[in-house]
């Protein structure tokens, strides 16, 4: 995986065998192309369940990308099944309208249009749906932490029904196929599984038992929609999760879904209760995690193969199509990232693509931990495409933005994209701000190429960003400036502690740059994701590494999937003391106060991860000569790359159109 250079591959009209680019059948529906844009729940749905102008134009940009195929969010076909508090619903006939729209959204731009089927089962909170969750059993997952009610025999009976009628609307309102989920520990999986289905009556007891919801599900939609009208089975070929199954429970479930005339597979893996998030695989994960699966199934079915996870790269999807291990490739995190990729790709511009950085803090866990919806920590776009302004700017500089981390970086971008005249300064000899230090952990290299990604989008479009410029007063006060943007980032946070002045003292950001050697023995102070990658870093490189953090609960979430595995790793390999403060730095180490005892941790570095304090010297500087200023990023207050890259886009817009944004996806 991960293929690089060979710029001929996973381009259109590459020569050699089906790629990528060639065109599909799925039953009687020809797709255009194998890429297909999986469901994404988005959270731009209204309150009661409708279609939005947002969602509208969010699906229209990534329609008009090119992929084959584009499957809608997750579809309630019961209000008790609704995840999301903002989901579409397609339980009744007055969705139809707002459904029609978005399937001739989808169509006008050239691609199929694909419903997706959903009903969340025991993953959903009853502040969601008003009530309490059902499940093939009573029992909670551990995620949700809500016990559900055990489905009676009719219930499972008329949620047959529901999936037939919704399958019905998705033909009437122009939908050309459906998708049932019935992966990532929803219901239909849920029933499929002897995790969360111990009924002892015929959907459960044994894995025929436990298929025979699936089956009906299929067989019901067939019957209602017609034999014609395509079915795609998207499942998880593992569980990830002890007690859960694994592929070879599930294979013989697909022969008997094809029997029912099942048209597609689509391979994911994990639910809810899996560890790390597998399906939506972050920084640790490597590219393709679900191929081998996706091959297992396609030699084991006759239909087509769809398969999902960490496969950013079209050159990478060719690949696989090419060595027969799939036939459709889902990209999904890229489709957010940037819409256009799939362009860019077919004309071999490799270069211009705006790689997801799989992160997972802008999409799936602000969804699904922050209950907000859906957004891309570097695409400040995504789900604002319906704001997009027909008008010029009322001001096109010269603007000179001060720091080319993330935060100036972007708002250079959106001034340079808009036609606006810009100057980025940099005092350090390159850009990138903290992401320099930040993609020298294990994993984090994606952070390092979306600065390359932004300093080559800025070369094509004239903005200069000068580096090892250390006089931006004079060029401040000297330049004719329409504007600035204060990007200065922020400075690590050494607390007053005394013997902090001492030499056994570091930071982390020049450690993980090579400026500083740490020694064998490290204590590093802070258990946020600085503290923490610094941790992973060093122990990757065989250092002897305890965290102490003075707060009782991790402040990176062992929730997140970032924080899982560091938190594994430092289990494994390290140490992790909670509620321990550093009172004290002498020349042996770190001495620690914890539950009211006394101790010192020797160490050959006392290495600081505690925090930062925002650089406010360039944005008082040019206030101060009276001109305009947007601030953005860590230099308002340190945070994350997500915050720097938005406000670094309505910074700029701010300078641009004269108005002011809080710098936060809506
Ligand atoms: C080790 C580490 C890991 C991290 N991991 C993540 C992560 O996984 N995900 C995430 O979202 N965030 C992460 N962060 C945080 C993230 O990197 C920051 O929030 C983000 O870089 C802030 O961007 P910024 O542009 O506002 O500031 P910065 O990145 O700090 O950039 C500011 C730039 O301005 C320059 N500058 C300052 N003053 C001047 C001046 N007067 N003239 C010219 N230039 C100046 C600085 O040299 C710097 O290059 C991490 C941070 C660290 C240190
Ligand atoms: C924000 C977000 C929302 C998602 N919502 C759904 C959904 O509604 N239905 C679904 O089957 N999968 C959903 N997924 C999983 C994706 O379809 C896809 O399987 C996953 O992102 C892995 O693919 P990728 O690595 O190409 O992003 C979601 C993923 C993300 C990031
Ligand atoms: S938020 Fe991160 S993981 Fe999600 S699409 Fe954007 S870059 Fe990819």
């Amino acid at each position: 995986m991960n293929l690089q250079g060979g710029e001929e591959k996973g381009q259109k009209g590459a020569a050699g065998g089906t790629g990528l680019w060639d065109p599909v059948r799925l039953g009687g529906l020809a797709l255009r192309n194998r890429a297909v844009m999986p469901a994404m729940g988005t959270g731009y749905a209204s309150r009661d369940g409708r279609v939005t102008p947002r969602l509208l134009a969010y699906l229209r940009r990534r329609a008009e990308g090119g992929a084959g195929m584009v499957i809608s969010e997750v579809l309630a076909v019961h209000p008790l099944g609704k995840a999301l508090p903002l989901q579409l619903g397609i339980y009744e006939d007055s969705f139809l309208p707002g459904l029609a729209e978005l399937a001739s959204t989808i169509k006008g731009a050239g691609a199929a249009a694909v419903a997706q089927l959903h009903h969340a089962g025991r993953e959903t909170f009853p502040q969601v749906i008003g009530g309490q969750p059902v499940a093939p059993s009573a029992v909670p997952s551990r995620a949700m932490g809500q016990m559900p009610r055990a489905l009676a025999r009719e219930e499972i009976s008329e949620l047959v029904t529901c999936y037939a009628a919704a399958a019905r609307r998705a033909r009437e309102a122009g939908f050309d196929a459906v998708e049932v989920h019935g992966a990532h520990g929803y219901l239909v999986n849920q029933f499929l599984s002897p995790y969360s289905n111990h009924r002892e009556d015929e959907y459960g007891g044994d894995a025929e038992g436990r298929f025979r919801f699936a089956r009906e599900v299929v067989r019901g939609i067939k019957r209602a929609t017609g034999r014609d009208f395509p079915v795609i089975f998207r499942f998880s070929a593992c569980e990830d999760v002890k007690g859960g199954y694994d592929l070879d429970y599930v294979l013989p479930l697909l022969s008997l879904l094809e029997e029912e005339g099942v048209d597609a597979f689509h391979v994911s893996r994990g639910v809810y209760d899996s560890p790390g998030n597998p399906t939506c695989p972050g920084f640790h994960y490597p590219a393709g995690i679900n191929v081998e699966n996706a091959a297992r199934v396609k030699g084991t079915v006759g239909v087509p193969v769809i398969v999902v996870g960490k496969l950013h790269d079209p050159r990478d999807a060719d690949e696989v199509i090419r060595k027969g291990q799939a036939d459709l490739v889902a990209f999904g995190r890229q489709h957010l990232a940037d819409p256009h990729f799939l362009a860019k790709a077919a004309e071999g511009r490799y270069g211009d693509i705006r790689f997801c950085i799989s992160c997972n803090q802008g999409c799936i866990e602000r969804l699904s931990l922050e209950f907000a919806p859906l957004a891309c920590s570097i695409n400040p776009e995504c789900g604002n495409e319906w704001k997009r302004r027909g008008e010029p700017p009322a001001c096109r500089g010269p603007f000179l933005v001060l720091g080319a981390g993330p935060a100036g970086l972007q708002a250079a971008i959106t001034l340079g994209e808009a036609g606006a005249e810009a100057l980025v300064l940099e005092r350090e000899e390159e850009p990138g701000g903290q992401l320099r230090a930040a993609s020298r952990p294990p994993h984090k290299e994606s952070l390092a190429a979306w600065t390359a990604w932004a300093c080559a989008r800025l070369e094509s479009l004239g903005v200069e960003v000068r580096t090892g410029c250390g006089e931006w007063r004079r060029l401040l006060e000297e330049g004719a400036w329409e504007g600035v943007v204060a990007a200065s980032g922020s400075r690590p946070l050494l607390p007053p502690v005394p013997g902090n002045e001492l030499p056994i003292n570091a930071e982390a950001r020049e450690v993980l740059l090579g400026k500083r050697a740490p020694g064998e023995r490290v204590v590093i102070v802070g258990a946020g994701p600085v503290g923490m990658e610094t941790a992973h870093f060093l122990l990757a490189k065989g250092h002897r590494v305890t965290v102490v953090e003075e707060a009782e609960a991790p402040p990176l979430s062992p929730l997140t999937s970032h924080g899982y595995f560091l938190h594994r790793l430092l289990r494994e390999k390290g140490e992790l003391r909670l509620g321990a403060r550093v009172c004290e730095v002498t020349a042996e180490g770190a001495v620690i106060q914890q539950r009211g005892g006394r101790e010192t941790l020797r160490a050959d570095t006392v290495l600081w991860a505690a925090g930062a304090v925002p650089e406010r010297g360039p944005r008082e500087a040019a206030a101060g000569l009276g001109l305009r200023v947007a601030e953005a990023g860590d230099a308002v207050s340190p945070r994350r790359l997500l915050e720097a890259v938005h406000e670094g886009a309505e910074a700029a817009e701010a300078l641009l159109y004269g108005e002011e944004g809080d710098g936060m996806p809506a």
